[in-house]
């Protein structure tokens, strides 16, 4: 089979190096992937909102599965314009991709359905926003509706804190047009999970469950990020919880959605706050999660054209995921001053000697290739993952890979899987 892959970060890179270990495949491109899927293939030079180009390109090549990275191009549709050329892809159509493409979409459905979820209201006129905020005495959430990169969320400490929240989405306009409205919300306190379940308009398969590292700094100080690092499984979710999860949240959305006449086909990853009153829903995600991606796919036993095939055939329950036993950890490594601003090009040393190490992999982020040099290019530059044993073996190895990495201004958490550990010592 030929697979392409859109997008070109750790996630793509970790799904790539998983897809090129299939029986089936026998070519893989990415659009427009990074130095680590140049090794695993060939990389294509389109971007990831460029459906037209895209579909060309799978027609031209005879591609037999392309896998979705990112939100974007599924928001856009590009899941109903392959599927109205004939083209057999992986992935939620935008109708369904609404889930994350709005959240107020999102909230909407979820309250409609009874599934838990943080109260809220949304708004479109910025007074009603603020005097909404102003009879509020409990800490809360201000959010875009619209897509912004994970970066639209304020979680609000006090009335003044979600007041200059709503003037920097609707005044200042900081995220365009996903501000046009806002959605307000409690703030829930607990732990964070990761639930990716598949789904096939059906059948609901979670994978192994997982927990992301938010913030920039150790001990979750600092603004949020697309992830600093991930691990799976994440002993927070017991066996009991997941059964929950899957009871009040999987399985009531995956209804709601048919219900509302958007079935959903591909990759469900649910945001999970595991509340004193039960698990809560943060938000839906219609792809991957990144870096959740890295330590799972490092886990993940059966070949993944097979699961995808099963996905979008309808035939989960015909499925059975194997998973190595071991944890992983995953630790992302970015370049200084990331999330604000930071520069890139910098030659990065190291990856030829991490390369050697049993059970460690390096997936490429925001890297470049500057002939012999890879460079950084991005502000996840890469995600070093390791297996393990146990959580603390898999880290100390994924810590020991990273320091071999060097760049200038390089930055790396030292606390990624901590949180796993009071759950295994208690
Ligand atoms: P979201 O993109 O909606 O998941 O929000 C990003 C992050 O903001 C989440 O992973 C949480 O850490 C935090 N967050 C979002 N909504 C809430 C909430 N209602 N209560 C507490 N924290 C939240
Ligand atoms: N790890 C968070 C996300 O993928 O949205």
């Amino acid at each position: 089979m030929k697979i392409l892959v859109i997008g070109s970060g750790g996630r793509e890179h970790a799904l790539a190096w998983k897809l090129a270990q299939s029986s089936h495949v026998k070519k893989i491109f990415t659009a427009p992937g990074n130095p680590g899927t140049a090794l695993l293939g060939q990389n294509v030079p389109l971007a990831v909102d460029d459906i037209a180009g895209l579909a060309a390109f799978a027609k031209k090549e005879k591609i037999d599965l392309t896998v979705v990275g990112p939100e974007r191009p599924l928001v856009a549709g590009i899941v109903d314009a392959f599927q109205a050329q004939g083209l057999r892809i992986f992935g939620p159509t935008a109708a369904a991709a609404q889930l994350e493409g709005s959240k107020a979409f999102c909230k909407q459905l979820l309250r409609h359905h009874a599934i838990p979820t943080a109260e809220h209201r949304t708004f479109s006129r910025i007074d009603d926003a603020r005097k909404y905020v102003i009879t509020r005495e409990e800490p809360l959430v201000v959010k875009a509706s619209g897509e912004a990169q994970g970066k639209g969320v304020f979680v609000c400490d006090t009335q003044e804190d979600a007041l200059a929240a709503i003037k920097t989405i609707m005044i200042d306009r900081a995220f365009g047009a996903a501000g046009d409205q806002v959605v307000i919300e409690e703030r829930l306190a607990g732990e964070e999970a990761s639930i990716l379940a598949l789904v096939d308009g059906r059948n609901i398969y979670p994978m192994e469950s997982a927990q992301d590292h938010k913030a920039i700094l150790d001990g979750d100080r600092g603004p949020n990020t697309g992830g600093m690092g991930a691990y799976s499984p994440a002993p927070a979710v017991t066996g009991n919880l997941m059964a929950l999860i899957e009871r009040d949240i999987l399985v009531p959305t995956v209804h709601a959605l048919n219900h509302e006449r958007c079935p959903y086909n591909g990759l469900l990853y649910a945001g999970i706050m595991i509340t004193p009153g039960g698990p809560k829903v943060l938000e839906y995600n219609v792809r991957f999660g990144d870096p959740e991606t890295q330590p799972l796919v490092m886990r993940l036993k059966t070949d993944l054209v097979e699961v995808f095939e099963a996905t979008i055939d309808g035939k989960l329950d015909e499925l059975e995921l194997e998973w190595d036993k071991r944890p992983a950890v995953g630790v992302v490594i970015s370049a200084g001053g990331y999330p604000g601003e930071y520069e890139k090009g910098k030659p990065i040393s190291g990856l030829a000697a991490v390369a050697r190490l049993p059970d460690v992999q390096v997936f490429h982020a925001g890297t470049a290739q500057k002939g012999d040099q890879v460079v950084t290019s991005g502000g996840r530059v890469l995600c070093v993952t390791a297996i393990g044993d146990t959580i603390p073996e898999a880290k100390t190895r994924a810590y020991e890979a990273a320091e071999l990495i060097r760049f200038e201004g390089m930055h790396y958490r030292t606390d990624i899987s901590d949180k796993a550990l009071r759950h295994i010592r208690a």
